[in-house]
């Protein structure tokens, strides 16, 4: 009889998650730019950041490369007021830093402060339908699509861990 062993989770650089304190944090977390052809696929940080201003709902919060402190993307998380449901409603990784573990340690970073946050059985998550790179890395992460859609995005669901 062999136990079963899950196979290893990929490697994740380590980040570090700040919140956006000063008006400096904001503009450059706010510079932060996906490629081109990304541009449908999330909001401008610039716009996110406003939307938290209107939404004290929403926690917007920079990701740094915590090797160096380098500024490498951007996340916001959400308990939805009206469902009470929690939510990932953002993550980019600027487009010079991508492709190197970023988006998956800001994922899992982020995971792991909602596993400690109350009312966080399950969090969820939209995605374009086109998004494959991110609709793979959410399904790595444990994601599963629950046939829900909002607006054009299929919703993604995960259960949190205690
Ligand atoms: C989705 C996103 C956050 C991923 O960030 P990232 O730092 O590039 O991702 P990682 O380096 O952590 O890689 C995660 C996985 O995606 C894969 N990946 C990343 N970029 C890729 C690309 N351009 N093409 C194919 N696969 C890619 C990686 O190979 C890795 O998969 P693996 O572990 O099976 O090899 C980033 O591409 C992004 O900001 N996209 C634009 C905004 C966006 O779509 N956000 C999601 C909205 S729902």
């Amino acid at each position: 009889m062999y136990a079963y062993r899950a196979p290893p989770l990929p490697a994740a650089p380590p980040v570090r998650l700040v919140p956006m304190v000063t008006s400096q944090d904001r503009a450059v977390f706010a510079s932060l730019r996906v490629l081109p052809d990304q541009a449908g696929f999330v909001a401008s940080n610039a716009e996110s950041i406003a939307e938290a201003d209107e939404m004290p709902w929403c926690v917007p919060l920079g990701v740094c490369d915590a090797t160096n402190g380098g500024v490498v993307g951007f996340v916001m998380h959400a308990l939805d007021p009206d469902e009470g449901r929690r939510w990932i409603y953002r993550l980019m990784i600027d487009a010079r830093f991508q492709g190197r573990g970023f988006g998956r340690a800001a994922l899992r970073a982020t995971l792991a402060i909602l596993d400690r946050l109350p009312r966080s059985e399950r969090v969820m998550l939209g995605v374009d339908p086109a998004n494959l790179v991110a609709r793979r890395l959410y399904a790595a992460e444990g994601f599963v699509e629950t046939g829900e859609m909002l607006g054009d995005e299929l919703v993604m669901r995960r259960v949190l861990q205690r």
